[in-house]
């Protein structure tokens, strides 16, 4: 499903575009639910707006972070970089065999994106939005882990679905938090959670609520279950969210003070479009050019996503790119 973009869609003039599909998460082979999904509608669109003489920028990339990566390389016995590395070169070959014209089809664990994710958090601190404090998180006792995100399941407190995830209901789409979660448990071995203390880093949501809001509604491209999913959740709130994690794998969070944590895969996946872009043209020999897509009122930007990727596109990038000053 497209999502996003700016201003009317008619007219003769040529028009700038950044189109991005969903970043798989590259622990299985996409399969072709997936290609059909968000690659090959976004494939399909970025070849039409090339024939009419569009600039076009069409980017992804592999999903590499996150705990089901560095669980499933733990239990194949290898590095979770060498899974990403063997993985990667297969998806990214598979896109090749497809035909899909990326301009820039990447990686979350490129050079480019790490400093860029490093530099943007940075910012964010830098301009007030990042906060820390000492909270419980669940911790499985038997697995000897922490529990975040995909790792604690239990039902959800709007729907009461009963496999609700730690991050996000599949069922509903709300956010969630692992707290927020009714009978929480280990998503491995199903025992119940401990709490302990540990030390988060936290997007201050609250304060970009209003903006956020604004930009939501204004949005005359957003397609109408989009639309409805993220006033909804703007309705009932924006709370702070949790930028850390105590992963060993991921981009190692920027802020003093938070260097044995890792900053939580959505907050830098997310990010991948801008840096992709940047990527792109650095590697055309042409460094500035990506600002006249990512600063410039005039570009289009359209994601083909999943309906459980809504709230990371509609709600939390649009809040990131305000935080960082660079975007209004
Ligand atoms: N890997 C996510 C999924 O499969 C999608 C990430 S999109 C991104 O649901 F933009 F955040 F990378
Ligand atoms: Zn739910």
């Amino acid at each position: 499903m497209p999502i996003g973009g700016s201003g009317d869609q008619t007219g003769n003039a040529r028009r700038r575009w950044v189109i991005g599909s969903a970043w798989p998460y590259i622990y299985a082979v996409p399969h072709l639910g997936n290609l059909i999904g968000s690659v090959l509608s976004a494939d399909v669109f970025a070849r039409y707006l090339r024939l009419r003489g569009d600039d076009v920028v069409f980017v992804s990339g592999s999903d590499e972070h996150g705990t089901p990566i560095e669980v499933e390389a733990l239990q194949l016995g290898v590095k979770p970089r060498e899974l990403t590395d063997r993985m990667h070169e297969i998806v990214k070959r598979l896109f090749e065999l497809w035909e899909i014209s990326f301009d820039n089809y990447t990686r979350t664990e490129s050079p480019v994106h790490r400093e860029f994710v490093k530099e943007f958090f940075m910012k964010l601190y830098n301009n007030g939005y990042v906060f820390t404090k000492e909270d419980e998180v669940p911790y499985c006792p038997k697995d000897r882990i922490y529990l975040p995100d995909r790792f604690i399941i239990g039902t959800c407190p709007y729907c009461g679905y009963d496999k609700a995830r730690g991050d996000q209901c599949e069922n509903c789409g709300r956010l969630l938090e692992p707290r927020l979660l009714i009978n929480p448990r280990c998503a491995i071995c199903g025992s119940k959670p401990i709490w302990v203390k540990t030390r988060h880093w936290y997007l201050d949501l609250t304060k970009l609520e209003d903006r956020v809001r604004k930009y939501v509604e204004e949005n005359t491209a957003l397609p109408e279950n989009a639309k409805q999913m993220s006033l909804g959740m703007l309705k009932e709130g924006l709370r702070p969210r949790a930028i850390t994690r105590d992963n060993k794998w991921g981009i190692e969070a920027p802020f003093p003070g938070a260097n044995d944590k890792t900053i939580y895969v959505w907050f830098e996946a997310v990010l991948g479009y801008v840096s992709a872009t940047i990527e792109y043209f650095r590697n055309k020999g042409n460094e500035d050019e990506w600002r006249k897509y990512w600063f410039n009122p005039d570009t289009r930007v359209v994601f083909f996503v999943g309906k459980d990727n809504i709230p990371f596109h509609v709600i939390l990038l649009p809040a990131m790119l305000i935080a960082s000053g660079d975007h209004t």
